[in-house]
């Protein structure tokens, strides 16, 4: 693809042509609760809109209109009486329409996706704290993202005493808890195992960001971690395509 053709895709903005990467790229950022992550997507975007890169900011659940419609169902706790397994096919549902919808295309037509959550949240929270069966687990995997694995994932590492402290001062007095952040410290500390787990068993795709340092310092952390995978980066050629 050439880099800088805009075919297709409405890239001119204020005059000026967007830098597009060619087969785009796509970054997850996981954690636990009140890691920081939104606030560092944020600043991420910006910075990369910045430099002309083609950037969308997207999150899970939700991300496309389908997914949105589940998104409710799931984070009001509707579905938790049926347990693990109906909450995980539910997510997969949302994220299977979200991939589809919005995530392939603009990854195909070379924008960067930075996305608020991805697989490593289910793996986590429905697969190990959940207790589901791994074998389970990986098949509904497959099925939602249908090949569609992420280039880059930050995880954001923090105590999660102190993230759920952050949490809680975000959300305001007025706002409870939603049905993943009420459960007992404990989860939540099998919860960043496991994501530190996942990062340590996938090196060429995870980075661990230490996300207690002050928003700006792990502003420059991400921003470098980023930048310079993108020097670097063989784009998803082996990415599968999704069947026509
Ligand atoms: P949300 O308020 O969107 O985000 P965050 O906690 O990242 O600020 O909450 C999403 C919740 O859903 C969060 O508690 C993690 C949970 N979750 C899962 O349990 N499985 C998943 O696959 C995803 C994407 C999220």
């Amino acid at each position: 693809m050439d880099l800088f053709s805009d075919e297709g895709y409405d890239s001119v903005e204020h005059g000026q042509r967007l830098f597009l990467v060619a087969s785009g790229f796509f970054i997850t950022f996981e954690g636990g609760e009140g890691a920081g992550k939104s606030t560092q997507i944020e600043r991420l975007a910006k910075r990369m809109r910045a430099k002309k890169y083609d950037v969308l900011v997207t999150r899970e659940p939700g991300g496309s209109p389908g997914a949105e419609a589940v998104r409710h169902v799931l984070l009001s706790g509707a579905a938790e009486p049926f347990g693990p397994k109906m909450e995980a096919l539910l997510f997969a549902a949302a994220r299977s329409d979200h991939v589809e919808q919005v995530i392939r295309p603009a990854v195909e037509r070379g924008s960067i996706v930075l996305c608020d959550r991805f697989i490593d949240s289910s793996r986590v929270y429905q697969g190990v704290t959940g207790g589901l069966d791994p074998a389970f687990m990986e098949t509904l995997e497959e099925v939602a993202i249908n090949g569609m694995v992420p280039d880059m994932t930050l995880v954001f590492d923090i105590d999660p005493a102190e993230g759920l402290r952050r949490a809680t001062a975000r959300r305001g007095a007025n706002d409870g808890p939603d049905r993943f952040e009420k459960e007992t410290l404990d989860i939540h500390r099998r919860r960043r195992e496991a994501f530190l787990a996942i990062a340590a068993a996938e090196p060429g795709r995870c980075i661990v960001v230490d996300a207690s340092a002050d928003p700006d310092t792990v502003e420059n952390v991400v921003t470098a971690a980023v930048f310079a995978a993108l020097e670097t980066m063989t784009p998803a050629e082996q990415r599968q395509t999704a069947p026509a």
